[in-house]
């Protein structure tokens, strides 16, 4: 180690004793809202009271994210949906646990040069826009899947409050219309959208205003009637199909009749004496979320603090490794290997750890595979009962309101999934991800996707259930709301509140949120060799969605011991519409 890493570490150290504690930095920040027998955090606050309505009728905590979900579908159409697909993990109270993978599927005439022109290049926005980008929405089957096999209430009664959400409409908040204003341009491209999410004269509706959307109501209805096969063989594929059919689409019945819902075991990893069970792939989430705990496991991030720069550079070097290995490796289990045994392999971490040179930056460029842009989009909800089941559902129609499509007479959003598969191994997608062949379009794969819902336990029982929207930004904002409770002590809702930073690779610099660096940080960094992407004007990051388990934060719970009780939860403030609800 040479004369200047050691200055560095020095005053890393000197700043770190000096750091404004993060109590005093979040101290604005909401409390998180107690429960006593059940906790429902979501991005939208009805779905969250219909949630709370499951738990407090005696339904568990599967029951309560079925209807949240179909909720979410009607209240929620940014990301909310039964046009898209996701994943959820539970863990039940006896211990179970389990994987639900409902994310699209690619269709059957899929081609891995489907969105590249004559001479190879990527036809821009292709992947993005109208039917051609949609995958086989799987979220109807998922939510089916889960409630046969882990919950206590039948489909009707847990359907009801979205078909009458839908159905009778409901009043929009200012969040609720900031919502819809938000995807108001893209949603008049489409006339059937338009005529469901804008007003007669083309402006969305505002706060205080009645959205209705009686065709979902309607298919929601048929749904709930008949289970799935009202939606995957019945008017919902049949008007989908033709409307692909109509807008260059490539959707044909034989994808809705084939799709199946995959269960999977979680991926699960020890970090610092807490058990994380999370999504394997198809998603890369909980995979690159151990790799990265694996690679910090070593550092003494408590001691050095919260936005430390010696952290920072820590938490950017381990994120750029496990990137690469996400990115080049990483695919659908039914068509690629993926690697898991060794990046889930501490002395893999170890290995990595070796390569990282203390208080300098790496080199993206320098890193060989072994194997931007941003959104907000996708949506997470956490739930626990009071039996101790929990439940992590994250789920999305991938962008903003998806492909911005609705078949006519649906009312249903339509996703714009497609554009998780890497179009062109090399070019960054919507999230900037430059990916491999792994992840390559093929007929009814399933493109790899960074979605984390999670749940933490301790000495065998449920500790944390904590996940995120955010794009290729999920997996560091579920790791950073972790390592703030576990190694920075912050409450939960100081943990999902607290600004970020994210490296995923490429490009190589590191992103971070308004205030979440100091400006000495900052120039420490920078002569430390980081390149830095941030300040006070950029967009906002994924609303992460948390509960915490017998205390307000750590400390609280341990200082409780065997007699912690309650549950704490906190919908980050950057959810406009969402909340917390305990009773
Ligand atoms: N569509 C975002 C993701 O699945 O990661």
């Amino acid at each position: 180690m040479g004369l200047y890493t050691r200055q560095l570490i020095a005053s890393f150290a000197a700043l770190s004793v000096l750091a404004v504690s993060p109590a005093s930095l979040f101290a604005a920040v909401p409390a998180p809202v107690e429960g006593k027998n059940g906790m429902v955090v979501t991005a939208q606050h009805l779905a969250t009271d219909v949630g709370v309505e499951v738990l407090k009728a005696g339904g568990n905590a599967v029951d309560a994210a079925v209807a949240v979900a179909y909720t979410l579908a009607v209240t929620y159409p940014t990301a909310g949906n039964i046009g898209g697909g996701g994943f959820m993990t539970l863990r039940m109270a006896d211990g179970r646990t389990d994987f639900l993978d409902f994310r699209e599927k690619a269709p059957l005439a899929a081609t891995k040069t489907m969105y590249l022109d004559d001479k190879g290049e990527i036809v821009p926005r292709a992947s993005l826009d109208g039917y051609l980008a949609v995958g086989t929405p799987g979220t109807v089957k998922g939510l089916e899947l889960a409630r046969e096999k882990y919950g206590s209430k039948d489909r009707a009664t847990l359907m009801a409050p979205a078909i009458a959400l839908a159905r009778d409409g409901f009043t929009l908040t200012q969040g609720d219309a900031s919502i819809l204003a938000g995807g108001a341009k893209r949603l008049a491209k489409d006339p059937e959208a338009a005529k469901i999410f804008l007003k007669s004269d083309g402006t969305p509706y505002g706060e205080g205003e009645v959205l209705k959307q009686p065709d979902l109501a309607r298919v929601l209805g048929e749904i709930s009637a008949k289970g799935p096969d009202a939606f995957y063989k019945g008017f919902a594929a049949d008007s989908i199909v033709k409307a692909s059919e109509a807008g260059k689409g490539i959707l044909t019945k034989a994808d809705f009749e084939q799709y199946k819902v995959r269960e999977f075991k979680p991926v699960e990893c020890d970090y610092r004496g807490y058990h994380i069970i999370s999504s394997p792939p198809p998603s890369s989430g909980g995979v690159i979320i151990c790799e990265i705990l694996n690679i910090l496991e070593a550092y003494p991030l408590a001691s050095q603090g919260y936005g430390a720069a010696s952290t920072v550079s820590q938490m950017a070097e381990a994120m750029r490794y496990a990137y690469v290995d996400r990115n080049a490796a990483l695919g659908d289990p039914d068509f690629v290997k993926n690697p898991l045994p060794k990046m889930l392999d501490k002395a893999y971490a170890a290995e990595i750890r070796q390569k990282i040179d203390p208080g300098k930056a790496g080199k993206s460029a320098d890193l060989k595979p072994f194997g931007g842009k941003e959104s907000t989009e996708t949506t997470h909800f956490s739930i626990l009962d009071g039996k101790g089941n929990a439940v992590s559902v994250t789920y999305t129609l991938n962008g903003s309101f998806g492909a911005g499509v609705v078949a006519p007479g649906t009312g249903i959003l339509l996703n714009n999934e497609m554009d998780d598969f890497t179009s062109k191994p090399g070019v960054p997608n919507l999230y900037g991800l430059v990916q491999g062949e792994a992840n390559a379009i093929a007929p009814q794969k399933t493109p790899l996707s960074s979605m984390s819902p999670t749940i933490i336990t301790r000495d065998g029982k449920p500790f944390m259930v904590i996940g995120s929207p955010g794009g290729s930004r999920i997996i560091t904002i579920t790791l950073e709301a972790i390592l703030n409770v576990v190694d920075f002590g912050m409450d939960i809702s100081m943990a999902v509140n607290a600004p970020r930073i994210h490296h995923q690779w490429q490009p190589d610099k590191i992103f971070y949120e308004p205030y979440a660096l100091s400006p000495d940080t900052i120039k420490l960094l920078q002569s430390m060799g980081y390149t830095l992407d941030g300040g006070n004007d950029g967009p906002v990051w994924g609303q992460a969605a948390g509960i915490l388990v017998g205390g307000k934060s750590l400390a609280e719970i341990d200082k409780a011991g065997a007699k912690a009780t309650g549950m704490f939860g906190a919908i980050d403030a950057r959810a406009v519409a969402g909340s917390a609800k305990g009773y």
